[in-house]
């Protein structure tokens, strides 16, 4: 159990607005294996991005258990949380978020830095990843010199620099047109192959959920096999 890279059971989340009770989040249970891709599939409003938060310790389930990496984030005080998060997660969304003043390799290798890894570890294992990324020869663009295909692979990149247990995606593919939608997953599935790397990803591209291992639906606040 404790070598599940997540674990998620009977997360509930309620929203308040208004006076009214929102309820996102009815019970989901959720198990990802080490290397493992799942997709979670839902159409907009049916609370893919709620989830990702909470596996992503970003939000707090109203009730429910977490364990990443074998860790109960809801017993980690906000030190050991913040050290949790850059050890065993990675985060990805649908906008890159890249620093736009650091290249390519500068932007992957600080997330390996604050995650406590050396300088020159860090710089070895963007070039590495940058390079699995099909960004070999982009080392040293910035944001704004690359396409919005490589921004977007960079930011997958830089998402694997911690060697986390497990990669949370917000419609990674959200804003990319369908050849470089095809380009990222198909990084994705390399660098989730050669490093085991587990992903949850919320889409619903359906290009994207065909190439995870496994695809599950959030309807009604319920989690479900989508084969
Ligand atoms: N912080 C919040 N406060 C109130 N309502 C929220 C909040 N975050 C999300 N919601 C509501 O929860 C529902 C699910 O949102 P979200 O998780 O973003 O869905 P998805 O990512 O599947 O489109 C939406 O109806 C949204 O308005
Ligand atoms: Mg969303």
């Amino acid at each position: 159990m404790s070598d599940l890279a997540l674990r998620a059971r009977g997360i509930r989340r309620t929203f308040r607005e208004n006076g009214q009770e929102l309820s996102i989040l009815g019970g989901v249970d959720l198990d990802v294996q080490p290397g493992e891709v799942v997709a979670i599939l839902g159409v907009s409003g049916s609370g893919k991005s709620t989830l990702l938060s909470i596996l992503g310790t970003l939000d707090k389930p109203d009730e429910g258990t977490l364990l990443i990496d074998g860790e109960d984030p809801s017993k980690l005080g906000d030190t050991a949380l913040s050290r949790l998060r850059s050890k065993s997660l990675g985060f990805m969304f649908q906008f890159h978020h890249l620093l736009p003043d650091l290249d390519a390799l500068e932007n992957v290798a600080l997330a390996a830095r604050i995650a406590g890894i050396s300088q020159a570890e860090a710089t070895e294992r963007a070039r590495e990843l940058l390079d699995a990324a099909g960004l070999g020869e982009r080392l040293h663009h910035r944001p704004g010199q690359l396409s919005g295909g490589e921004r977007q692979r960079a930011a997958l990149a830089r998402a694997l620099a911690n060697h986390p247990k497990v990669v949370l995606a917000d419609e990674p593919t959200g804003n990319l047109d369908p050849a470089n939608a095809h380009k990222l997953l198909s990084t994705l599935q390399e660098l989730s192959s050669r490093f085991s790397q587990a992903f949850v990803l919320a889409t619903h591209d359906p290009e994207l959920a065909q190439g995870a291992h496994r695809r599950l639906r959030l309807v009604q606040g319920e989690l479900s096999e989508n084969p």
